[in-house]
């Protein structure tokens, strides 16, 4: 059920909404929700690599270290691994895209692999927050290592210490949230990512929101956006 108060969608997504943004803007924590609210797929790369790290795959073993040291795993492990999850039928009314595209090379495969899909212009939405505002989230951001629910200090914590609400999982820091990691991890982010907002502001396909306010704000905005979105 949506939070009371909150806009409650009247339409099918029928899109991809991409959210963008620096390590720790609230990604995740927003698309979690919309994806619910809507009923599609919330598809993040972070989380499917966490996952193939989780279950020891091979993939996940290439994946790791290069997670560990705040750099990016390279477009064509990226690529197959979305190409191969949008291809699937519960996709087909829309979905939320969280951690990707993340390099111009992503960007255009995407253009590509959404041209073939029945689906409206996707929407990327920026979410703006500062570097000092990222670094005390980052710091104080817990997560599931079963569901990857995520938890902060500062915003929404466990009913039960280090156990996740949704799941019953065990609560971790991930192993990028170090503050060296994450310091390289924005470096990154500020020469790879940057790029992508600009491919999406000049192809009029970007919406930008402010994400220092807190969770439920951030979300009402992005709800609002959409609502409106659809009726123009
Ligand atoms: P990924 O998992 O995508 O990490 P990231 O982009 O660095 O993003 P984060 O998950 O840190 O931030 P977020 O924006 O989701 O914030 P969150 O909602 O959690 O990627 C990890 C790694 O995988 C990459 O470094 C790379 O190696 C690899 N990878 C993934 N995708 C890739 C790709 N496409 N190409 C190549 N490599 C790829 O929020 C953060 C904290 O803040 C939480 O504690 C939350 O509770 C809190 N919070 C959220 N919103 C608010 C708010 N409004 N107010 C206060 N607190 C808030
Ligand atoms: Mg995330």
């Amino acid at each position: 059920m949506a939070n009371p108060g909150l806009p409650v969608p009247a339409h099918p997504l029928l899109r991809a909404l991409i959210l963008l943004g620096a390590p720790g803007a609230g990604k995740g924590t927003q698309a979690k929700e919309v994806a619910r609210i809507y009923d599609v797929p919330h598809l993040s790369t972070g989380d499917m690599f966490r996952e193939h790290v989780a279950r020891g795959t091979e993939l996940g073993s290439r994946a790791k270290p290069i997670m560990e040291s705040g750099k990016l795993v390279p477009d064509e492990i990226v690529l197959g691994m979305v190409e191969e999850r949008v291809a699937r039928k519960d996709c087909a009314a829309g979905f939320v895209l969280d951690g990707f595209p993340r390099t111009l090379p992503q960007a255009e495969r995407l253009e590509e692999i959404l041209g073939r899909l029945p689906l409206r212009r996707a929407l990327a939405v920026n979410l703006l927050v500062d570097e000092e505002a990222i670094v005390r989230r980052i710091a104080s951001r817990r997560t599931c290592k079963s569901c990857g629910a995520i938890y902060s200090a500062g915003a929404k914590m466990p009913r039960v210490e280090a156990v996740c609400d949704a799941c019953g999982g065990p609560i971790v820091q991930r192993p990028d949230d170090r503050e060296d990691v994450v310091r390289q991890r924005l470096a990154t982010y500020n020469e790879q990512t940057r790029p992508v907002v600009e491919f999406y502001r000049r192809r009029s396909q970007l919406l930008e929101l402010d994400g220092s306010k807190d969770i439920a704000a951030v979300q009402h905005e992005l709800l609002a956006l959409l609502a409106r979105l659809h009726q123009q």
